[in-house]
């Protein structure tokens, strides 16, 4: 048993969370950490809202709220998402605690010791007309590397570079548009990261062979770049006051500390828990601990670079990123999501017209792994159609049915498995390897491709073992056939349960089995779990179609591309 710390980018309060978000993070996490307690892992999934900076001084503002009672409101929120999402965090926190705090300055006071915080006179845009300093990402305006018109202070969407505010072209401010800028000077703290630049190139270089393209690529990128010092403080009153004499006014960027909420949530976490793990069990006890991250790729320069240069640069003994997956984008019926425009299915709307776990299944079915992906309502309900209604679902209610009906609501007895079953249970065993290990390397879409291959072997041999005419000449064999389908069944609730933990249960209720592991998962072994005379019940249809009009309809609320 290892242990296994997962941890998904802490998503920002004020930000409604979109299926982008849903598939970009959250749900690739929950997978994963479901996964690996099934394979019998001791696991910790720990998640948070990313409370501060300037975009919650300023939601706040338009709510007409205090920004700690905005935030307050936006967590219950965030939280309640994900529960009706079936996201299974051992715990959801918050960046702005407390613990986190402690975390923060313990960590700031550590390179500053070690001599990797530089005091510097900067620059900064000021906006006149809305009487404040504005934050990096509430400057719009011209990429100076690719020309990309609305580009953010802090980072270019379009080609990730990261950006000084100052760097950017016809700048205006994001929050009253005003183009009455003034550039003042003001005294911040900064992280050498230069300083650091070779040790963090020499760590990157370990994590070579296990990372992912997508995000080693990007973290090279950034290397072949050269770092530059980074800007931790702001002028801003929401935040963790700065510790340090003559920065009384100032906070602490959101980007320093907000990944440091991973730490100080998972204080919280045992604060509350007293009597299970210290949070030093998971965060400064890197030999025993495999810490996984998820993100979309425009998190992945802090989590490789930012973030692992700060913990190196306190010569403490912490858990450092062991993997990092990084996603790409889910567009929109191949546009953006904009709730402003009201375009696209938000995360707390999907769940009230569609069980959470066919999101769950077409999302990673349809991760934006290597590439973008686009979500259509046409390939949402082709893949509850056909998938999940017409293989998987079908299978079961046709085997409980036929069951129920020709032998009773009991699982057939007697006979024994022949070199059908043989067959059907080795090439399973060889689907079912595959399908591990896919999970095992997070590559997702393989993995549920197989997942649905296995779906489709139960099918084929029901298809040509014809249960349904052999009972007419022979009883006991059509008995053996359906106790192997029923043992079928429980396969793939287990198989199927850290991607559609709900109906996973629900297969498993109907036949009044408990979940189970699926370390050294033996095909032949599970399908002689239910070894017959056990009750089940036929019940509801698992899923539900979705006809062509209620999709014209979903199309028509949630608005098309562009
Ligand atoms: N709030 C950021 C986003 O949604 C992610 C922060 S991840 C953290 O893009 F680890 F730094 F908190
Ligand atoms: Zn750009």
């Amino acid at each position: 048993m290892s242990k296994i710390l997962v941890t998904s980018a802490l998503p920002y309060i004020n930000g409604v969370p979109h299926l982008g978000h849903m598939v970009g993070c959250l749900l690739p996490s929950d997978t994963y950490a479901r996964f690996m307690r099934m394979m019998g892992n001791e696991v910790l999934y720990i998640c948070g809202t990313d409370e501060h900076g300037t975009t919650s001084e300023v939601g706040a503002l338009k709510a007409g709220m205090d920004v700690q009672a905005y935030c307050d409101m936006n967590h219950a929120r965030h939280a309640k998402t994900y529960k009706d999402f079936n996201l299974s965090f051992d715990f959801f926190g918050r960046t702005s605690t407390e613990q986190n705090k402690e975390m923060t300055y313990h960590i700031f006071e550590q390179l500053d010791k070690n001599g990797f915080i530089e005091e510097k006179i900067i620059k900064q845009v000021y906006s006149i007309d809305d009487k404040m300093f504005l934050a990096d990402r509430y400057i719009t305006g011209t990429c100076p590397y690719c020309g990309y018109e609305k580009a953010r202070g802090d980072q270019c969407e379009n080609c990730t570079k990261v950006l000084e505010p100052t760097e950017l072209l016809d700048a205006r401010s994001s929050i009253s548009g005003s183009k009455n800028l003034e550039v003042r000077e003001t005294k911040h703290l900064f992280l050498n990261l230069p300083k650091i630049e070779g040790e963090l190139a020499a760590w990157l270089k370990t994590k070579e062979p296990f990372w992912p393209d997508i995000a080693y690529t990007i973290a090279q990128k950034w290397l072949k770049e050269g770092l530059k010092e980074r800007c931790i403080t702001r002028d801003l009153k929401w935040g963790f006051p700065v510790n340090k004499p003559g920065y009384e006014d100032k906070v602490f960027y959101v980007w320093f500390d907000a990944p440091i909420g991973y730490i100080g949530i998972t204080k919280q976490w045992a604060d509350e828990n007293p009597a299970g793990r210290s949070w030093k069990d998971w965060w400064q006890n890197p030999q025993e601990v495999r810490h996984v991250e998820f993100m979309g790729k425009d998190n992945v320069p802090y989590h490789s670079i930012t973030f692992p240069a700060t913990l190196l640069g306190t010569r403490e003994n912490w858990t450092q990123v062991d993997f990092l997956k990084g996603m790409s984008y889910l567009t929109y019926e191949g546009g953006k999501f904009s709730k402003s425009e009201n375009r696209g299915i938000f995360a707390e709307d999907a769940v009230k017209e569609f069980p959470a776990d066919y999101w769950r299944y077409w999302l990673m079915a349809n991760a934006p792994e290597g590439s973008d992906s686009s979500f259509s309502w046409e390939l949402f309900a082709g893949a509850v159609n056909k998938d999940l209604n017409g293989v998987l679902g079908n299978f079961v209610s046709r085997v409980l049915k036929m069951t129920s009906s020709k032998l009773g609501d009991k699982v057939p007895e007697g006979g024994t498995y022949g070199p059908e079953e043989e067959e059907l249970a080795s090439v399973l065993q060889k689907r079912v390897n595959d399908y591990i290990g896919y999970m095992e390397a997070m590559e997702f879409r393989k993995a549920l491709a197989e997942l649905r291959a296995i779906w489709v072997e139960g099918n084929n041999y029901i298809s040509t073992t014809e249960p349904w005419t052999i009972i007419k000449t022979d009883a006991e064999r059509a008995g053996v056939v359906l106790r192997a389908c029923i043992n079928l069944i429980r396969i793939f609730a287990i198989l199927a349960a850290p991607i559609m933990p709900t109906i996973a249960q629900s297969m498993l209720d109907r036949l009044g089995m408990p979940l189970a592991g699926l370390k050294d998962f033996d095909v032949k072994k599970e399908m002689n779990v239910l070894k017959g005379g056990e009750k089940f019940e036929v019940g509801e249809v698992l899923f539900e179609r979705i006809t062509p009009e209620k999709t014209a309809e979903l199309k028509q609320k949630y608005g098309s591309a562009n």
